[in-house]
C-alpha cells in the first residue's frame, strides 16, 4: 500500500472535462490524454492556498519555480539547466508551435515522427510550413532511413520529436537519440523535443533529454516539458521550455511574446508544489500505472487474439493494431458502437495510424478492467 488512492474513481461528469463528456453516457472514455486520478495533496492544497490570497494578478519571474525546475532536471536526468534558459509557458502545443515559429525559415520544411500526436501534425501548416513525415518502425524505432530522406527536404527547417513517444509509449535509447540528433545536426535542422510523458517511464527506466547528449544537440534544441502529465494538472496551463542557445532563445522569446509569454498562476503554483512536494506520489502512481499497464497486456494477449500491443515504455497511453480484426477499418468507430468503449481513433495520428486505436490506461483499475471486459464481449 503507497498511502494514496488511484483506485478511487471521481465523478468527472458533472466538472465539465472533456474526456466524460464527449460519448453517450453509457460509454466508458479511455481516450484523452489526462488521468482518471485527483492530483497530489500538496498540489491542491497549494492551489488552495493561493486562491485564499484573494488576488489573482500576474506573476514575478518565478524564481522558486525555476529552481525548483532546476532541481528536478538535475535529479532525475542528471541535467544541470541554467535558470536563464528556462522559459515559462501555457502549454506545449503553444510551445511546439511558436518554436517551430522561431526555429524555422519561411516555407521551410519540419519534420514529424509518424504516428504521432495529432497537434504535431498540424503545427506546420498553422505556420505555412511543409510537414514531413518521418514514420517510424511497426516496432517504433526511428526508421533512420526515411528520417535522413525528410531532413534532407526540410532546408532550415526542424524536426519534432515525441519522446517519450505518443501514441505507442516508446522511449528512445540513447543511442537512437545520438544517431537522430546527428542527422539533425548534419541537416541544419533545429530539434523540438517534447518531453512531456518523460517523467512517466516504466521498468525502472531513466528519461535521457535530447539536450543532454552534447553541446552542439543542446545548442540546436529546445526542450519542452511540463508537470501536466505526470501530476494530472494538465487544465492549468503551465509548462517550461528550455533552450541553451541564447540567439535561439531570443529568437523564441519573441515568437512567444504577446501570444504565450506568460503561464497560468495557478498552473506556476501548482508545478511548483508538485515539482517540490509531488515525488512519493509519482513514484506510487508509477507503479501503479505500471500494474494496469501489465494487466492491460495480459488481457489484450489472453482476450484479444490477434490485436498487436508493443509493451508501453512510459506514459499511461497504449497504441493496440487492430488491423487483423474485422474492426479494421475503422477500430474506434466499431469499438464505440459494439463495445461502449472510448478511444482515440489511430488514422487521427497520420497515415500508419490506419487500423490502430489508443487507449489511455491512466485510471482506476476497476475501470481498465471494465474497457477490457467489454472489449471481449465484443469481439468474442
Ligand atoms: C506529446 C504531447 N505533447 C503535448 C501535449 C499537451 O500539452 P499541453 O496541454 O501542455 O499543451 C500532450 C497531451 O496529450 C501530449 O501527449
Amino acid at each position: 500500500m503507497s498511502g494514496f488512492d488511484f483506485d478511487a474513481l471521481p465523478d468527472r461528469r458533472a466538472s465539465g472535462c472533456n474526456k466524460w463528456n464527449r460519448y453517450a453516457a453509457d460509454v466508458l472514455p479511455m481516450w484523452v490524454a489526462d488521468m482518471d486520478f485527483a492530483c497530489p495533496t500538496p498540489v491542491l492544497e497549494a492551489i488552495q492556498a493561493r486562491v485564499a490570497h484573494g488576488v489573482l494578478g500576474y506573476g514575478v519571474n518565478q524564481a522558486p519555480l525555476r529552481a525548483a525546475i532546476q532541481a528536478w532536471c538535475e535529479r532525475l536526468y542528471g541535467w544541470r539547466v541554467e535558470a536563464e534558459a528556462i522559459l515559462l509557458l501555457p502549454g506545449v502545443v503553444p510551445g511546439f508551435n511558436l518554436a517551430i515559429r522561431a526555429a524555422c525559415a519561411p516555407g521551410a520544411g519540419v519534420v514529424v515522427q509518424t504516428p504521432v500526436y495529432p497537434p504535431m501534425l498540424k503545427a506546420p501548416l498553422n505556420w505555412d510550413m511543409r510537414r514531413l513525415d518521418a514514420p517510424l518502425t511497426p516496432d517504433a524505432t526511428q526508421d533512420m532511413d526515411a528520417l535522413r530522406g525528410a531532413l534532407a527536404e526540410a532546408r532550415g527547417g526542424a524536426f519534432l520529436l515525441c519522446n517519450p513517444h505518443n501514441p505507442t509509449g516508446r522511449v528512445f535509447r540513447r543511442e537512437e537519440l545520438a544517431a537522430i540528433a546527428e542527422a539533425c545536426l548534419a541537416a541544419g535542422v533545429t530539434i523540438i523535443s517534447d518531453e512531456i510523458h518523460c517523467d512517466l517511464l516504466f521498468d525502472g527506466r531513466r528519461h535521457i533529454p535530447v539536450a543532454t547528449l552534447s553541446p552542439e544537440v543542446a545548442a540546436r534544441s529546445i526542450t519542452l516539458m511540463s508537470a501536466g502529465k505526470t501530476f494530472n494538472i494538465a487544465g492549468l496551463n503551465a509548462c517550461w521550455a528550455i533552450i541553451p542557445d541564447a540567439g535561439l532563445r531570443a529568437r523564441f522569446q519573441r515568437a512567444i511574446a504577446s501570444v504565450a509569454d506568460h503561464a497560468n498562476i495557478l498552473g506556476l503554483v501548482a508545478t511548483e508544489a508538485a515539482l517540490t512536494h509531488g515525488e512519493p506520489w509519482r513514484l506510487a502512481l508509477l507503479d501503479y500505472l505500471q500494474a494496469n499497464r501489465d494487466l492491460l497486456l495480459r488481457r489484450v494477449a489472453e482476450d484479444l487474439p490477434g490485436v498487436r500491443l508493443r509493451a508501453p515504455e512510459g506514459t499511461f497511453l497504449a497504441w493496440l493494431d487492430f488491423r487483423a480484426k474485422p474492426a479494421a477499418a475503422d477500430p474506434a468507430a466499431w469499438i464505440e458502437a459494439r463495445a461502449r468503449v472510448g478511444l482515440n481513433p489511430g488514422q487521427d495520428f497520420g497515415p500508419p495510424g490506419a487500423g490502430h486505436v489508443r487507449l489511455n490506461f491512466g485510471c482506476p483499475r476497476a475501470t481498465l478492467s471494465e474497457g477490457l471486459d467489454r472489449l471481449r464481449r465484443a469481439f468474442g
